[in-house]
């Protein structure tokens, strides 16, 4: 199976937000509760990606990761800072999301988006680039890690009715690996 990186569009949002949901499903099933799982809905998350599509972002990129049959299995969206908690980071820009379906993983595609934004991300002038990752996924931290990133600040919330902690990665755009 080829993977194909490319620029995401409006019309992907549908794609997006059923990798979104799965992703969640696949990835989290150990850190958070069936309940939590359970409620995640796709047509919520395509309001979601729609809202956060609505205002043009040239600053941003969206990356999708697509098979040869059109299926969106993986994505990523960075950019600009957006709010009070994403900017305890202490960075300038910020990786919104990054997932991928557990059939592609390992095979390089993470790296290949992270960098897509990286590059893109020093060509608008940022310098630093942060995100947040729950605490207890110690393969995206060492994924994290293994591109450079340095564990920073910790903060914990209340995710769908579960106290989860997530940490603070963060990445010298100058320097990145
Ligand atoms: C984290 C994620 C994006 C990594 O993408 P990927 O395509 O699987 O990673 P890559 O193949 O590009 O890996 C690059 C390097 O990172 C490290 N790495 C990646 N996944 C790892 C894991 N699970 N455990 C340990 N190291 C890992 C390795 O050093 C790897 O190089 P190698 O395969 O040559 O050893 C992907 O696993 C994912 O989407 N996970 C679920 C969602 C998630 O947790 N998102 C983060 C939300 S903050």
């Amino acid at each position: 199976m080829t993977i194909r990186v490319r620029e995401g569009r409006e019309s992907d949002i549908e794609g997006i937000a059923k990798a979104h949901v799965q992703g969640w499903r696949e990835s989290y099933k150990d850190f958070l509760s069936p309940e939590a799982l359970a409620g995640l809905s796709v047509e919520e998350r395509m309001r979601m990606w729609q809202r956060a599509l609505a205002e043009p972002e040239p600053r941003a990129r969206l990356l999708v990761a697509e098979t040869d049959d059109g299926e969106i299995v993986g994505f990523i969206r960075g950019g600009p800072i957006r709010n009070k908690e994403a900017r305890l980071l202490g960075t300038e820009a910020e990786i919104y999301a990054i997932y991928l379906l557990d059939r592609i993983k390992r095979q390089g595609i993470g790296r290949r988006l992270m960098h897509g934004v990286f590059d893109h991300l020093t060509h608008q002038g940022f310098r630093s680039v942060g995100l947040w990752v729950l605490k207890d996924n110690l393969g995206a931290r060492r994924f994290y890690e293994a591109l450079g990133g340095t564990a920073g600040p910790e903060q914990s919330f209340d995710l769908r009715g579960q106290i989860v902690t997530e940490v603070a990665y963060r990445f010298e755009l100058a320097a990145k690996g």
